[in-house]
């Protein structure tokens, strides 16, 4: 079947894919409900850090890449990839409600030939037991009237050297020839596609990339917390340890996760063990850890305040990057943003500094000129790469670096208190 590959959702996902298959020759039909986001992409203007404006522009110009609000634009595709966002509830639960919800539009105006691919992070057995069942009240069958996989988002944004063209891309179809046809079509655009049995493997192996790093980091993190109390320095072990060539992998510790994916992933799968009487206890344990750290976090600052001769209590306290991770500029579920909460209910006079996130409405925060001097206490929280460190610490009364931004040897020499 001809026709341009129409993907749903032109956020941090589908916009870079549009890019990647547009790139490849192919057609992107854009199908967005964000007006705002509409407009952009006809100005020609990205709003991804990873998609520069003039490549997104002339694919937009050439009308290599067309973007709309209207989902009958997808009469005309050969593919329909759905990137939409995967959240928890405020219990805690898979909230697929976005994914369900552009499914039963999907549904009406699906036609014979077609491909449809959820890419979304999800728990194993969503596109056969939720997306399957909307999509065949068209009256066409998967596998032989339509096809029908998963294939996961790997994208690590912010960074070059693995991009959505070169990273590996996992598909699993619901029949072998859902699994050849979408193979097919990422493989005219991708460099690598990794062939799986079926849908939910396609699930789980996402997954089990996002519980490894949680658990791994949530490994370090605890470290961490020892060392502290045995006063070593949990950097110097770490580096240490990855001098090993083989059977060791270094994870870093840090205030927290952050992202659309790692705090959020693991539970999609522990709330689907549960169906089957079983309790992932290394999830919940990684969970756990990771979640307390901005918490322990705020003890280490209020210890090095406390050492200065200071009560957190109106101090000013300067938060030095608020991203989730260095060199982007997305906030969500940013542990800086819950140290930010905390410092404030303890009555710290806070302001924050990122050169890549002008204001937290949320919090009230507009980012400040970078005046450690001005601070009782610094804190780093993400280390984005243009900061002069050194020029930090050598102007700020007190450092807590929760990076090993600055570098510092010991673990605390007064001055400088490391994670
Ligand atoms: N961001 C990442 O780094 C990353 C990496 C790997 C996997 N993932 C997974 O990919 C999926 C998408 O994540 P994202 O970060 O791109 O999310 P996102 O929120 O950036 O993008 C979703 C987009 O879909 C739009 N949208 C919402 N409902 C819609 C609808 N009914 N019809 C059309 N458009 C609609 C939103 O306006 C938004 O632009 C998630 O499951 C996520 O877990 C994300």
């Amino acid at each position: 079947m001809k026709g341009p590959v129409a993907i749903v959702g032109a956020g941090y996902v589908g916009l870079p894919l549009a890019v990647v298959f547009a790139d490849a020759g192919h057609r992107v039909v854009l199908v967005e409900s964000n007006p705002d986001k509409v407009a952009a992409v006809e100005r020609g203007e990205s709003y991804i850090a990873d998609v520069p404006s003039d490549e997104l522009k002339s694919l937009v110009e050439s009308g290599s890449i067309e973007i709309t609000s209207d989902y009958d634009a997808l009469n005309e595709a050969q593919a329909i990839l759905i990137a939409l966002q995967t959240p928890l509830s405020a219990q805690r639960e898979p909230d697929l409600s976005a994914v369900l919800g552009a499914v039963e539009d999907i549904a009406p105006r699906l036609q014979k030939g077609q491909l449809v691919v959820l890419e979304s992070t999800t728990y194993p057995g969503t596109t056969r037991e939720r997306l399957l069942p909307i999509l065949e009240q068209s009256g066409l069958k998967a596998g032989e009237d339509f096809h029908l996989a998963f294939s996961p988002e790997r994208v690590d944004p912010g960074r070059d050297d693995w991009t959505t063209k070169n990273t590996p891309k996992i598909v699993g179809g619901i029949t072998p020839a859902c699994t050849a046809r979408a193979a097919e079509l990422y493989g005219s655009a991708l460099e690598t596609v990794h062939q799986v049995s079926s849908p939910e493997a396609a699930e789980l192996t996402k997954l089990l990339e996002n519980i490894f790093r949680s658990v791994n980091i949530a490994l370090v993190n605890e470290l961490a917390q020892l060392c502290d109390r045995m006063q070593i320095d949990v950097w110097e072990v770490v580096g240490a340890a990855a001098t090993k060539p083989f059977g060791f992998m270094s994870f870093q510790p840090g205030p927290g996760l952050g992202g659309h994916c790692m705090p959020i992933d693991p539970f999609y799968l522990t709330w689907k063990a549960r169906e089957y009487d079983f309790y992932t206890e290394f999830i919940e344990l990684a969970g756990k850890v990771n979640e307390n750290m901005p918490y322990w976090c705020l003890g280490k600052i209020t210890r090095a305040l406390n050492a200065h001769e200071k009560a957190l209590k109106g101090s000013k306290v300067l938060i030095l990057g608020v991203s989730y991770k260095a060199d982007i500029d997305d906030t969500r579920e940013s542990p800086a943003l819950k140290l930010i909460e905390l410092l404030q209910a303890d009555g710290a006079d806070v302001s924050y500094h990122d050169p890549y996130v002008s204001s937290l409405p949320d919090q009230g925060l507009e980012s400040s000129a970078l005046d450690p001097a001005g601070a009782d206490c610094v804190v780093i929280v993400t280390a984005h790469s243009g900061i002069d460190y050194e020029e930090v610490v050598a102007k700020a009364p007190l450092v807590v670096d929760l990076r090993n931004a600055t570098g510092s040897n010991g673990t605390s020499n007064g001055k400088v208190w490391k994670l």
